[in-house]
């Protein structure tokens, strides 16, 4: 289970992060903030683009800062809406994820307070990963 002060941190990173949402184009704001192994939190929002394939999601943004800074190992993500309903990731943002963190914890929340948890294993069963290739 999650230390509260660590959610309580992540919810606003996530909630901050979203207000920087870049989405002129569907106009559905999202904020995800990750939690690496050893406390750090990731922020990230989508960032789409006029070229529409060229966007990327909150969850990826804040997946490809933490793997630069040299994270790879992590326990939370807080994603943040304000569809009716939590939001779940993406399939291309459960692939990504599930290549660095199989026991992911996922929880969505939508900004007039609704919440909901996941775990990555649950959305995502059979998972390809680094060990379905064969030469590795
Ligand atoms: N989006 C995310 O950022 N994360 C998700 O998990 C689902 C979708 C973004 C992509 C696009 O900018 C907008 O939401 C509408 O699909």
């Amino acid at each position: 289970m999650i230390a509260t002060p660590h959610l309580q941190a992540l919810r606003d990173a996530a909630v901050q992060a979203r207000a920087r949402a870049y989405a002129p184009y569907s106009r559905f704001q999202v904020g995800a903030a990750l939690l690496s192994a050893d406390g750090t939190i990731f922020p990230g929002c989508n960032v789409e683009n006029s070229s529409y394939p060229a966007g990327i999601c909150a969850e990826r943004g804040a997946l490809a800062a933490a793997v630069a800074a040299g994270h790879r190992v992590f326990s939370h993500v807080v994603i943040i809406t304000e569809a009716e309903h939590p939001t779940p990731p993406c399939g291309v943002c459960r692939q990504a994820l599930v290549e660095f963190s199989s026991q992911l914890e996922i929880i969505s929340v939508t900004t007039a307070g609704a919440e909901t948890i996941w775990s990555l294993a649950d959305l995502l069963p059979s998972p390809f990963t680094p060990q379905s290739l064969p030469h590795l």
